[in-house]
């Protein structure tokens, strides 16, 4: 990754905005400050009904990308919901990007710790924005900038004020393709043992078969030449069977796969849009052993 960050998390927060703005009702993730969150150029194009239209048509293949991000981020929120019921006290955005659920959800602040880690280009950029657009970081949110490929992710924790002995939700979102596996197992290895057992994990993987068949398609072929020219080229994919095998070496057990297809049942069908996810990337829970 370059010096001065992410772009593709400039793209994840547009698709989000585009969706909020833009998506046939019921929307299946709702990011009112996804607009503000993403580069100086996206906010201007999405605020222009003329260039959107124009936008629908030229990049249509990313209609599916747009499903499974927005399905990523509802699944993770609702679970993290259900968690909190649970005891579950602090949250862990790894790779955050331009996420905004510090700012969605004011209400948790007083039983939430959030902890955003990114690289540290991308996590500036993040925050000299909020502070241009005179956002004020909330009191329950600690940036921690980590590049996953150097640094270790326990020592960086251990830092700040996170609680080992906390139960704890991690979400991954859109980071693993563009990690090498060394590094992936490395930061697994080292959340499983920085964090109380029963703490969770979320993440999205490519299917093996994105590399292949996924490539052929119209999505598949543009999608991984988009990254490849921000410089973010994607290069790791696990089959579920992978990780089932993996994970149990890293100190998690895996409890559940969330297919495309789930996706499309839970909330996709009859859509107006004809939105749907993906199908060469899915989303995997693990909980610590
Ligand atoms: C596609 S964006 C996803 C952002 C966010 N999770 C979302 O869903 O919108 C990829 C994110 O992974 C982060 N990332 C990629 N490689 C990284 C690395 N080696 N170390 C730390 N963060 C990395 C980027 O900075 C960026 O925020």
């Amino acid at each position: 990754m370059k010096k001065r960050g992410s772009r593709t998390a400039d793209t994840s927060a547009a698709q989000r905005a585009y969706h909020t703005l833009y998506a046939s009702e019921p929307k299946v993730f709702d990011d009112p400050f996804a607009i503000q969150l993403t580069g100086p150029a996206w906010r201007f194009c999405l605020k222009n009904k003329w260039i959107v239209r124009f936008i629908e048509r030229q990049y249509d293949w990313t209609m599916p990308i747009i499903g499974h991000h927005v399905a990523r981020s509802r699944y993770v929120e609702e679970q993290l919901d259900k968690l909190l019921e649970k005891g579950f006290t602090q949250y862990v955005l790894l790779g955050a990007g331009m996420d905004s659920f510090v700012f969605r959800r004011p209400e948790l602040s007083g039983k939430l710790a959030v902890f955003e880690i990114d690289h540290p280009g991308t996590q500036t950029r993040k925050r000299d924005r909020l502070k241009k657009l005179g956002i004020p970081e909330p009191r329950n949110v600690k940036y921690i900038a980590v590049d996953f490929e150097q640094d270790s992710l326990t020592e960086k924790l251990s830092e700040t004020g996170f609680q080992a002995d906390e139960k704890t939700l991690f979400a991954w979102l859109g980071v693993v393709p563009y990690l090498t596996e060394a590094s992936i197992l490395t930061t697994l290895k080292d959340i499983a043992k920085t964090v109380a057992r029963g703490s969770e994990l979320i993440f999205d993987v490519l299917y093996r078969s994105a590399f292949t068949q996924g490539k052929g398609t119209m999505t598949g072929r543009k999608l991984f030449r988009s990254t490849e020219r921000k410089g973010e080229p994607m290069i790791t994919g696990y089959d579920p069977d992978d990780l089932k095998r993996l994970l149990p070496e890293t100190g998690f057990e895996l409890t559940c796969v969330v297919s495309p297809d789930d996706f499309t049942n839970m909330w996709f069908t009859g859509r107006k849009d004809g939105l749907k996810p993906w199908k060469y990337t899915y989303v995997v829970r693990a909980r610590v052993k």
